[in-house]
């Protein structure tokens, strides 16, 4: 996969994809798993730098798969070594986003159908001047919130609840700050944002950028593929 004449833009994408899949079942690292043939992060990759805004990408991949990863995305994206979390990957691939990247995209592999447009919508609002943005969707489904007995506490208002996507967007200084002062683990960037103080923007999310996270994610991924 050639990405290096195509990405021009002022944006940088950091990929994590250090993860294990163990919630998709036995088959190696998720990233690493195919969809149609191809790994989930080649597919992921691909829609990312088809964004007109990215000029660069840095994917965190499972650390005894640093070489096999460089081969498979070719010299235009820079391949770092994962950590033991999300988070911690995420802050690996910041650390080697070149200088000079304002805007500072983090984008999960697992992600893999997140279409073009999507990175550009998310990239527009930080352009804006929303230091931290992230994707959202309504929720379709009643949540409540349950007692480890089983037991119902309380329904949630789902008029006011979203479900958080990725890519999701931050000023890179943002990025950098929010990951110098964690102390304990996220599972996304903005939820770290949050806790130093920062507004975070929504903007529409897609259904096609849903997080394939077990078999059936990975079967729904596929028939989405088929789709014109
Ligand atoms: N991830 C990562 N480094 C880790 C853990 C997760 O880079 N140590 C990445 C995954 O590769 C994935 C994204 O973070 O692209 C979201 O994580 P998740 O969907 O939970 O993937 P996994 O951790 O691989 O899956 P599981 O939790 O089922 O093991
Ligand atoms: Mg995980």
């Amino acid at each position: 996969m050639t990405t290096q004449q195509s990405m021009r833009g002022d944006v940088a994408v950091l990929v994590p994809a250090a993860g294990q899949g163990i919630r998709l079942g036995p088959g190696g690292p998720k990233a690493l798993r195919l969809l149609r043939g191809e790994p989930l992060l080649v597919h992921a990759v691909r829609r990312v730098a088809a964004a007109p805004s990215v000029g660069c990408v840095v994917v965190a991949a499972p650390p005894d798969e640093v070489a096999m990863v460089c081969q498979l995305l070719g010299p235009g994206v820079l391949v770092v070594p994962g950590g033991a979390t999300r988070q911690a990957s995420v802050a690996a691939a910041l650390a080697a986003a070149p200088a000079g990247y304002e805007i500072v995209l983090v984008h999960d592999a697992a992600r893999a159908l997140a279409p073009p447009v999507l990175v550009e919508r998310v990239a527009a609002a930080v352009r804006e001047g929303h230091p931290a943005v992230i994707p959202a969707l309504p929720v379709v489904d009643t949540i409540k919130h349950i007692h480890p007995t089983g037991e119902v506490m309380t329904t949630l208002d789902r008029s006011v609840l979203r479900a958080v996507q990725t890519p999701q967007g931050f000023q890179r200084s943002v990025l950098e700050a929010a990951h110098a002062a964690a102390v304990d683990d996220h599972t996304d960037d903005a939820g770290l944002a949050e806790k130093i103080g920062v507004a975070v923007w929504t903007v529409p999310g897609e259904e096609s950028a849903l997080k394939i996270t077990r078999p059936f994610d990975l079967a729904v991924a596929e028939l989405l593929l088929d789709r014109p």
